[in-house]
């Protein structure tokens, strides 16, 4: 079966901003390559490099994406990064809500709902990362977390459809015991989760165009099994998709 599928390549901070200069281009033409009509990819670089790896792929189909943004308009907040700024660069997307930086930063529900107001203000697409912890899932609380991570969510879009009525939004499911462990969910427990995420988007009063990704130890031995799941149409991929040859694998399977 073959889907629209796009895939978000979430560099973290694995590589330092020369070795990812390198990386871009280095691979450049087989980026390149690996876009098509079905197939979307956002590379999401550090801070640092955003505007450096915009600018090589300036022109092309590759997308840039920021791995996180601030709350705030501007003003005395010391070491975070304006929306305005990626819009100025012409960054498109950016991911909000990562367990990683809902972990370091301890941010609430309502701090990522702040951000994807902020980003929506602005014109750029939010790559909403969601998720549970090992123990909600042992306690069957999966869809009570996922609940309450989307109902402030839920709101600003009810007030908001004039501004989302032009942007993609990107929902990444991404169980938090899943990332970087090497482990994924069986089947039954994604195809309940993705089709009660895919009923509560396309439920919704006013339409929006939104995508349904799976993040959480993909790599290219289990990129077929996932790609086959229904309602999952793209992948938020970190460490497979810094080893090229991987990510390409995971890229075209099924193309
Ligand atoms: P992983 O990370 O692919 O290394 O598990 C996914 C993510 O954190 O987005």
């Amino acid at each position: 079966m073959k889907k629209n599928f796009t895939i978000i390549s979430n560099w973290k901070m694995y590589l330092d901003t020369i070795e990812e200069l390198k990386f871009a281009t280095i691979n450049y033409d087989n980026f390149i390559k690996l876009t098509n009509s079905e197939n979307k990819i956002i590379l999401c670089p550090s801070f640092l490099s955003l505007n450096s790896i915009n600018q090589i792929f300036k022109s092309t189909d590759i997308f840039i994406g920021a791995q996180n943004c601030s709350t705030h308009l501007n003003g005395n907040f010391t070491g975070q990064i304006s929306v305005e700024s990626f819009n100025k660069l012409g960054i498109k997307y950016s991911i909000i809500g990562h367990s990683e930086t809902r972990r370091e930063f301890k941010e609430s529900n309502i701090d990522i709902a702040n951000k994807f107001s902020r980003l929506i203000d602005f014109g750029i697409s939010p790559i909403l990362c969601i998720g549970e912890e090992l123990e909600e899932k042992k306690a069957g609380k999966t869809l009570d977390v996922l609940t309450k991570q989307l109902d402030p969510i839920f709101k600003i879009m009810e007030n908001s459809y004039n501004k989302l009525n032009h942007l993609e939004l990107l929902i990444a499911y991404e169980p938090v015991w899943s990332i970087g462990s090497g482990i994924i969910p069986d089947q039954d427990y994604l195809e309940n989760i993705f089709s009660w995420l895919h009923k509560n988007f396309s439920g919704l009063r006013n339409k929006i165009v939104f995508t349904l990704l799976y993040g959480g130890s993909v790599n290219a031995e289990n990129a077929k099994f996932l790609k086959n799941i229904k309602n999952i149409n793209g992948f938020l991929i970190g460490k497979s998709s810094l080893d090229f040859q991987e990510f390409e694998k995971i890229v075209k399977y099924g193309i």
